[in-house]
């Protein structure tokens, strides 16, 4: 809901506490947007809603409500059409005035939430060790993107790494590191062994091939869950080559994200599986320890365990994401707790949240969130590789972005007949690169699979991050062409809205507070980025008109209240896409 819809709910309770008393002050106006702009902005349904308990009409009590409704302010006379519906249009002052408002407001006129709480996302968490893959990818860019609008919104975030920094695989990679690299061991250089998935790779092979060598592995996981120095030392090494080579994918995408890996919750574990034995609820299952979930069977139908204590006594991914839960809760007091997975993971989520429940341990106002995502395919739409059939390194994909923006860049311009430095070039080719592949996956109900597409997502038509930083330069220049310092645009610049593609633009500008609010909470970014790719199609509309001409080479006050226009859009675009992690260019 946003600020208008807000006022106009207070205004409808007045009404209808004085036409038909105090009984009536919590009751909803129904206020939704109008069906058709002919029939104005906003349409209020509650006099169908009151029919019964009144005994009356709902066109009569439309015109009761009526009667009594003061939004002369903000609208035009309501009207009161169909079997009793309510219908409102903004009166064009008030836009005017709204518009002017926010013009000098660095959050657009967008209040802050009023119930500002700790939240923590949960996202990417690649595993130590192992690739970095297109499924943490979706994870770091959706998770980043819900992080910003959270903050935006003026909540207390926490990002959290879950990286997959423990667990049996470490005794294999670091006998084979003992193997073939002791020296590595013994110096305090950082470990330089080249790309640690093919050495995982060579790892598990000598490890399926050999006996000897899976034994002392496992002596290796006793010694590292005993804290032995030298092994855990090894271990220290493989974390900080992988966290060097994460690093650099998160530097390329801008994100910002504080690891707190699976090891940490360790000494957490053993609590975990006595405070279940407590509460009654575990049950011990061929030498496991376990819990029994309601809703989960398995193919004869049986209730399916969820276990927490294997029968050698090691945890698990799930005993460890119960002892961070309660980390969460306890410690860092998250009022809500969102992890940003792929949907595969969704009954794992399901099955520890439920026990958790069982447990006690979720207070009443705590909310726990899985957002799951679906599989990045290739355009064959079959899961993505490569030509030659191998998963695709994050960093190779990145710079293919990169690489494939600058042949278009350079295309472009020489069709343009434009010289540009290669200063201009490298930043333009990067920036656009990045962008696409993050516009792609954000612009998709995450909720579905996505075809990954270079071509697509580069295209500068169409929903895509190349469409949309166009439309934020082109407005640019507009400023540029007309020598104009959108910032010094006086301050009490007046705004007129004549034309009917202005009111239409300026009532599409005011409604990004309620798209901002809506992803706050169904964490679903693509309605931002429908939003914005709207708006720059409205904004198109008002500017096409004419060729522009209508903008620059207006008379006053039409010139002045145009620019504004201009500028609220360049600055609705920079600030959403912003919150999508994506940074615009001036010119391109
Ligand atoms: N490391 C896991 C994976 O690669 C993701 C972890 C997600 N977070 C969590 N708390 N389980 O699939």
């Amino acid at each position: 809901m946003n600020a208008t819809q807000e006022q106009l709910k207070l205004k409808f309770e007045q009404a209808l506490v004085a036409a038909f008393g105090a009984d009536y002050a919590g009751v909803d106006p129904i206020l939704v947007a109008a069906s058709n702009p002919r029939f104005g902005d906003y349409q209020a349904n509650v006099a169908l809603s009151l029919s019964k308990k009144l005994g009356k009409q709902p066109r009569a009590i439309a015109a009761a409500i009526v009667d009594k409704l003061d939004v002369s302010e903000i609208c035009e006379s309501p009207e009161i059409a169909g079997p009793g519906f309510i219908n409102l249009k903004l009166k064009t002052e008030y836009l005017e005035a709204q518009l002017q408002a926010i013009q000098t407001d660095s959050r657009l006129g967008i209040p802050t939430t009023k119930t500002p709480q700790r939240e923590i996302v949960d996202f990417s968490s690649p595993n130590i060790a192992k690739e970095m893959h297109v499924g943490h990818l979706r994870s770091t860019i959706i998770g980043d993107s819900i992080a910003r609008i959270l903050e935006f919104q003026g909540h207390d975030v926490l990002r959290l790494n879950h990286v997959g920094d423990w667990g049996t695989q470490f005794g294999m990679l670091i006998t084979y590191l003992r193997e073939v690299s002791p020296e590595a061991l013994t110096t305090a250089n950082a470990l330089d062994i080249g790309d640690l998935v093919s050495f995982y790779r060579q790892a598990k092979l000598r490890f399926d091939a050999d006996e000897v060598f899976q034994e002392t592995a496992r002596q290796e996981v006793v010694r590292l869950q005993t804290g032995a120095e030298d092994t855990l030392h090894a271990w220290k090494l493989l974390c900080e080559q992988s966290r060097r080579e994460f690093q650099i994918i998160y530097d390329l995408l801008d994100v910002q994200i504080t690891e707190r890996g699976e090891s940490f919750y360790n000494p957490l574990l053993p609590s975990v599986v006595e405070d279940l034995d407590a509460s009654g609820l575990l049950v011990e299952n061929q030498g496991a320890k376990c819990v029994f979930l309601e809703g989960f069977t398995n193919r004869e139908g049986e209730p399916l365990p969820l276990i927490v204590q294997k029968s050698d006594g090691g945890y698990n991914y799930a005993t460890t994401d119960l002892a961070s839960l309660r980390y969460r809760i306890q410690q860092d007091e998250a009022k809500r707790i969102i992890y940003v997975t792929d949907a595969g993971q969704s009954n794992h989520f399901a099955q520890f949240f439920q026990v958790a429940r069982k447990a006690g341990w979720i207070p009443d106002d705590v909310e726990l969130v899985h957002v799951p995502f679906g599989l990045v395919l290739g355009e064959d739409g079959k899961k993505f590789k490569t030509r030659s059939g191998d998963t695709v390194r994050l960093r190779d994909l990145l710079d293919e972005a990169i690489v494939r923006s600058r042949i278009d860049l350079e295309k472009r311009l020489q069709e343009e007949q434009r010289q540009e430095t290669p200063e201009f070039i490298n930043e333009v080719a990067e920036v656009v690169g990045i962008s696409a592949v993050k516009y792609a996956d954000l612009s998709q109900n995450r909720t579905s699979n996505y075809i990954f597409s270079y071509d697509k997502m580069l295209d500068l038509k169409g929903n895509t991050a190349p469409y949309m930083l166009y439309a934020y330069a082109r407005i640019q220049g507009i400023s540029r062409k007309g020598g104009i310092n959108f910032d010094e645009l006086a301050d009490n610049a007046k705004v007129v809205l004549e034309h009917e593609t202005e009111l239409a633009l300026a009532k599409y500008l005011m409604q990004m507070d309620e798209i901002i609010s809506t992803v706050e909470q169904d964490l679903l970014p693509n309605r931002l980025c429908e939003y914005l790719y709207e708006l720059s199609k409205k904004f198109n509309q008002f500017y096409d008109r004419n060729q522009g001409v209508q903008v620059l080479n207006a008379e006053e006050p039409q010139r002045t209240s145009r620019l504004v226009l201009c500028d609220l859009t360049a600055k609705t675009l920079k600030l959403g896409l912003s919150l999508l992690g994506i940074q615009v260019l001036e010119r391109m």
